[in-house]
């Protein structure tokens, strides 16, 4: 059992291609269990480089089929306050790796709005999952992709930010000083009433942080990703062996 307090079922695999492919294949899963449950399958995206390669591959011939995409929704964990034209947009990336190549029906993607008032749009966000997930006391997404930044960050929970501490918000502007800006990001509390929770985490950047996340002591404040704890769901980090180096 880690120290953080929930069981963690961690993969390591060969390199990020091996890691990408196994999201695709669990992110399939996850799909087409929850369509066939519920009519719909509701996810988060995650942003940075590491998924990029795992939506590349879900629009790609092996994968696209086994999906029924008018019937996904697309959401996102985070996002920079930028349009989404901009170089560091999480929505450009996950739009041109895999949602313009797909048949999701433009209303099911809910993009986050980076450009302008950041305050506005984390609210603007949170109505607009309040009425997806229809008065529920929770966001319950059918899975949350996440990666790790290796200060030990996820989404857009920074160390030492406030976001850290909101219990009641589902989405929220986070003011990260050392970035100089605001993040507009999902709150640990609207990631973890998920069903699934997914961390992708390659390359040896990420090998002396996740010991520390999640072998080390409880420390959120320090590492949020210690934050990440499923109240009714599973959790699942699939990592490569460069970040799992010193595991
Ligand atoms: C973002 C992400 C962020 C990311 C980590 C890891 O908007 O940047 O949501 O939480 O997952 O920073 O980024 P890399 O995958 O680029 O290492």
């Amino acid at each position: 059992m880690e120290a953080t307090g929930t069981a963690s079922d961690i993969r390591v695999f060969e390199n990020a291609e091996e890691v990408a492919r196994a999201t695709a294949i669990c992110f399939v899963d996850i799909a087409v269990g929850s369509i066939s449950a519920h009519g719909r399958f509701s996810m988060a995206l995650a942003g940075g480089s590491t998924p990029r390669r795992t939506y590349k591959l879900l629009a790609s011939e092996e994968f696209r089929d086994r999906i029924a995409w008018p019937k996904v929704h697309v959401f996102f964990g985070d996002e920079r306050c930028v349009p989404p034209t901009h170089a560091d947009s999480n929505y450009r990336m996950a739009d041109e790796a895999m949602i313009s190549h797909l048949p999701i029906p433009l209303q099911n993607v809910h993009r986050i709005v980076g450009e302008g008032d950041a305050i506005a749009n984390a609210s603007l966000y949170e109505d607009d999952l309040q009425t997806f997930f229809d008065g529920a006391p929770w966001p319950r997404f059918d899975l949350v992709l996440l990666g790790m930044g290796d200060d030990g960050h996820t989404a857009s929970l920074f160390p030492g930010t406030r976001a850290l501490s909101e219990r009641t918000a589902w989405v929220v502007a986070n003011w990260v000083e050392k970035l100089n800006t605001y993040r507009i990001t999902l709150t640990a509390p609207a990631i973890n009433h998920a069903a699934n929770i997914v961390f992708l985490v390659t390359g040896a950047g990420k090998a002396a942080r996740l010991p520390e996340v999640l072998r080390g002591a409880r420390d959120p404040q320090k590492l949020p990703s210690q934050l990440i704890q499923p109240v009714a769901g599973s959790l699942l980090w699939l990592v490569d062996k460069a970040a799992a180096g010193r595991l």
